[in-house]
């Protein structure tokens, strides 16, 4: 393991992080609300959100460039509200993050250890063993602009990490590279932060980066968090109609909970499991790879819709269907081009069912 913490100097960070009911204004706009987040030493934990709900202000208020107006900010139980960024010993790679053009990439990775002052010795030491943990210790003396835009990425992890902080703080940090360039990166960062043990956070707006890599997603929407969630949950178990809609494909159905039961808008009985609360309106969500369409079939006593095909997508690995509800309602389904799956044609009736532990009710 990379530079271990000593468990014995007291001095030493494990990296936990707490929010206490973030908040912060710019005028009469409020760009975060009342965040609380708690983050355990060594997780790595995703803020995903849309342009402008406050991710870049969240983690900028944890790395002390931004200043709440109301809450706290904890490092292993110690209150850094109020601390300067440098004080915080925090490592952070911005969003857009520019290295510094006139120095090789060895000083751009030294540079802060030379503003801690440390012994040239030790700083040579330090900065070989990082960029031959994100394998560029080959080019060490290039400058950025004769390195690719992943290489130039790798060297700001790399700066980030080199005076060994507790927490690293991402954000963004691939946006700007291409969709290959992408995977390979986010596949680094996920075993570069098994090697180093470090809490990260890494703010993103990538569905598929945050689900993939971390351990808990936090969803954020208008300065809130939505849902703090296993990656699966968020998926599986979407909190509320925009966690729903923002993280993958969904079919959203108006439903009427009643007696016990899922009715859809012909009065029809849906897949569900027991609807438990009081009568009420609310909405079904399923999956696009959870809807199944069976071509001639009749209701079954689990329920189902009845609709017709009305469209069909090849879409290399899956195929997509439209149908449509006899109630008026579009729903789509995907399904897998495996080859023992026969199926079905635009223009038949069918029945569109799914697994009672696939649909998630929301009544808000
Ligand atoms: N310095 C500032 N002055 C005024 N408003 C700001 C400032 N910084 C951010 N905001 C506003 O606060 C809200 C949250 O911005 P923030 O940068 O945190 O969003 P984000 O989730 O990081 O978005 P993106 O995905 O586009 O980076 C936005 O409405 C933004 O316009
Ligand atoms: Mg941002």
């Amino acid at each position: 393991m990379l530079m271990k913490a000593t468990v014995s100097n007291p001095d030493v960070k494990t990296g936990g992080i707490a929010l206490h009911n973030l908040q912060k204004r710019y005028g009469s706009a409020v760009a975060v609300d009342d965040v609380s987040l708690s983050v355990s030493p060594g997780e790595f934990i995703s803020l995903l959100g849309p342009s402008g709900s406050g991710k870049t202000t969240t983690l900028m208020m944890i790395a002390g460039f931004e200043m709440p107006d109301n809450g706290q900010v904890l490092l292993d139980g110690r209150d850094i509200t109020r601390l300067p960024p440098h004080r915080r010993e925090l490592g952070v790679i911005f969003q857009n993050y520019a290295l510094f053009p006139h120095m090789t990439v060895a000083e751009n990775v030294a540079y802060p250890l030379r503003m801690r002052r440390l012994a040239k010795a030790e700083i040579e030491a330090r900065v070989r063993r990082i960029l031959d943990q994100v394998h560029l210790g080959t080019l060490a003396s290039r400058y950025p602009h004769q390195m690719s835009g992943g290489q130039q990425q790798r060297v700001a992890i790399a700066r980030a990490l080199v005076f060994d902080p507790p927490v690293l703080l991402l954000d963004e940090p691939l946006g700007a590279l291409d969709k290959k360039l992408r995977e390979h990166l986010r596949n680094e960062i996920k075993t570069l932060h098994k090697e180093v043990g470090k809490t990260m956070i890494y703010v993103t707006h990538d569905q598929d980066e945050a689900l993939a890599m971390s351990d808990r997603v936090a969803v954020m929407h208008e300065g809130r968090i939505r849902q703090l969630s296993a990656p699966k949950d968020i998926y599986r178990k979407p909190a509320d109609l925009f966690v729903a809609g923002f993280v993958g494909e969904v079919n959203l159905i108006p439903v009427e909970l009643k007696d016990g039961i899922v009715h859809g808008p012909a009065g029809e009985t849906l897949p569900a499991a027991p609807w438990t609360g009081v009568d009420s309106d609310g909405t079904l969500c399923v999956r696009p790879e959870h809807l199944h369409l069976e071509a001639n079939a009749a209701p079954t006593s689990s329920g189902g819709m009845q609709g017709r095909i009305t469209g069909m997508t090849f879409v290399g690995d899956a195929t997509i269907f439209e149908f449509r509800s006899d109630s008026g309602l579009q729903l789509i389904s995907k399904v897998l081009n495996v080859s023992a799956n026969t199926m079905p044609e635009v223009g038949d009736t069918c029945i569109a069912s799914w697994l009672a532990s696939d649909a998630t009710v929301l009544t808000q």
